[in-house]
């Protein structure tokens, strides 16, 4: 079985609009986080998909998948986020494992509602990979030099480019093992860790690369609305 949580219970801080998180923005017409699940429902891979909400915003989640997706609608869980990303994975998880029970090769595919370019190919190179593997991570190699500094004053270190690569979602799992490291997890560990794969890379797991795309973009800051804009046109 494979199940899919797209992430949309951030506030979106750093797009700066304080009247509704940037997931529920406009693009060519529909909410971001409506474009992202269609992706996923199109691909007709899932058992299920799982939209993670901010939890004062689940009626609009619920009512804007119903208006702009009628046809996909049904097939679409609304679930309250949490304080963090982790904290939002961990209801997803929890929420597939409640309804579904545990199977040890449930696979769980994640990704950010505010990535809705996001193609058929990587999804279903994703659940190929987590299927296989266990865990991948999807990646593009880094194109600009990374700048290593330990104290945000002088350089540390230049690690050589060739060998790194930007991460980007989605990130899928084997879904009990993802689970329980999760559930280990302290409080101050669920804030810091930024990074799914990390949790299975520090437990000594091999997550694997699913190549990426450029125009797998997140949408963060003002700017990325005009860069998406003008993908949407295309
Ligand atoms: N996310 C989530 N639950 C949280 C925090 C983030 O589901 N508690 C989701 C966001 O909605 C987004 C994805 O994770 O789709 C990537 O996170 P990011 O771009 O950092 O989103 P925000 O946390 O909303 O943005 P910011 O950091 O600017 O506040």
């Amino acid at each position: 079985r494979v199940f899919a949580a797209i992430l949309a219970g951030g506030s979106g801080a750093r797009m700066g609009n304080p009247d509704k998180p940037k997931q529920f923005y406009l693009l060519g017409g529909k909410p971001i986080l409506v474009h992202t699940v269609e992706k996923f429902c199109m691909t007709g891979l899932f058992c299920e998909v799982a939209v993670l909400s901010p939890p004062t915003w689940m009626r609009q989640t619920r009512d804007l998948i119903e208006k702009h997706s009628p046809h996909y609608a049904g097939a679409v869980t609304v679930l309250e986020g949490g304080p963090t990303r982790s904290d939002t994975i961990l209801n997803a998880l929890r929420y597939f494992e409640g309804r579904y029970g545990s199977a040890c090769d449930d696979v769980i595919v994640t990704h950010d509602a505010v990535r809705p370019f996001v193609s058929y190919r990587i999804i279903e190179d994703n659940v190929k990979a987590a299927c296989l593997h266990g865990a991948c991570n999807t990646v593009v190699p880094a194109t600009d030099t990374i700048v290593e500094s330990c104290d945000a004053d002088t350089i540390s270190s230049i690690p050589d480019r060739s060998k790194l690569y930007q991460g980007q979602t989605p990130q899928s799992f084997n879904l009990p093992k993802l689970k329980a490291y999760m559930e280990q997890l302290t409080e101050s560990e669920k804030g810091s860790l930024t990074d799914a794969c990390k949790i299975f890379v520090v437990n000594g797991e091999r997550v694997v690369l699913v190549p990426g795309d450029v125009s797998n973009m997140k949408i963060t800051y003002p700017q990325d609305m005009r860069i998406a804009e003008a993908l949407i046109g295309e």
